[in-house]
């Protein structure tokens, strides 16, 4: 068994978002998460996640309906509250006893940050932070870019966003390395819940934040007294100008992802946010040409699985160390 597929269950105790704020209406949705359907939605007292699956005869309550603050299963009719236990069985009649088994997994669900994040079981981290306290700061403007899914595991997708020396091949004209593939000596330093390592490329002080165990801030300063232009920022920059892009990996199932990529910046406010995003669908696709080529989909955990270079990917061992730390000890 891939060691990605035991962090399961240390996976169910994080937040991870599941959609857009704007894709959870009063209509039930579903969504995948660690391979379960979860069917999610909004009533008078807010967000409802519950597992998709009817504990009668197994039908996803997302093709139901929510009927008198009660989700409605359309097989037989029964009906569910918000904690996800069954209030109602027709065919019991108006005097019927519902069976105290009748439920279905509530999950923990809460909104923020443009999204609507899921935490199956108690969760053991809050939210990932930010690395400027970007979405509190009036010196900072964040906002979601948009969301993608690929055929890979959040470990893969972590990791490539992780990986910098990937740059120079796969996004040229994008976010090369200035000073070219070379990968000079840099620090990763561990914190309480993830790593820090930055490179600078001479044009570029790029600040990586990494919270397990799927998020990434990848913080951009432009540090060349020219400025100069990035991909990120369309117009010239300035010396000082910081462009953080956020990576968050959704496991949807084992071998597939829900990205959410977030731009904040520091500079060019009356810049319309589109043009910020502009580019990320053609940066986005060349990275989900190499990972979705990777076999297996799994991140491998063992050390001994492929082949490392001991700098240049150091990050990416780090990271493979803190996943095999979540894992249950085997
Ligand atoms: S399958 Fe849902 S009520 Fe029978
Ligand atoms: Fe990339």
């Amino acid at each position: 068994m891939m060691l990605e597929t035991m962090l399961q269950p240390a996976l169910r105790r994080y937040w991870h978002p599941v959609a857009t704020t704007s894709e959870i209406t009063a209509e039930p949705k579903r969504v995948k998460l660690l391979g379960e359907g979860i069917v999610v939605y909004r009533d008078d007292h807010g967000l409802v996640a519950m597992r998709d699956q009817c504990v009668h005869r197994g039908v996803a309550l997302s093709t139901g309906r929510v009927i008198d603050g009660l989700l409605e299963c359309p097989y037989h009719g029964w009906q569910y509250d918000r904690s996800g236990a069954v209030a109602h069985i027709p065919a019991l009649g108006a005097d019927g006893t519902v069976p105290s088994q009748a439920r279905v997994w509530c999950h923990n669900v809460r909104e923020a940050h443009g999204a609507v994040w899921v935490a199956p079981e108690a969760p053991i981290a809050d939210l990932p932070p930010w690395p400027d306290d970007d979405w509190n700061s009036p010196d900072w403007h964040v906002f979601l870019v948009d969301t993608w899914v690929w055929k890979a595991s959040a470990g893969r997708m972590i990791e490539n966003a992780i990986d910098f020396a990937h740059f120079n091949f796969v996004h040229e004209g994008f976010t090369e390395l200035a000073d070219g593939p070379f990968i000079k000596p840099f620090e990763i330093t561990p914190t309480d819940d993830g790593m820090v390592y930055a490179y600078d490329d001479t044009l570029l002080m790029r600040s990586y934040t990494l919270h397990m165990p799927f998020t990434l801030h990848d913080r951009k300063s432009v540090i060349a007294a020219s400025g100069g232009r990035t991909w990120s920022e369309q117009g010239d920059t300035k010396a000082g100008d910081v462009t953080t892009i956020t990576f968050i990996a959704s496991p949807t199932d084992r071998a597939e992802t829900l990205i959410f990529v977030f731009l904040s910046r520091n500079h060019s406010f009356d810049t319309p946010d589109a043009e910020f995003a502009a580019g990320f669908n053609e940066v986005m696709e060349q990275d989900r040409m190499v990972v979705e080529a990777q076999d297996p989909p799994e991140l491998p955990l063992d050390p001994r699985d492929e082949l490392h270079l001991k700098l240049a990917d150091s990050g990416s061992i780090a990271y493979r160390k803190l996943l095999r730390e979540l894992a249950p000890a085997s």
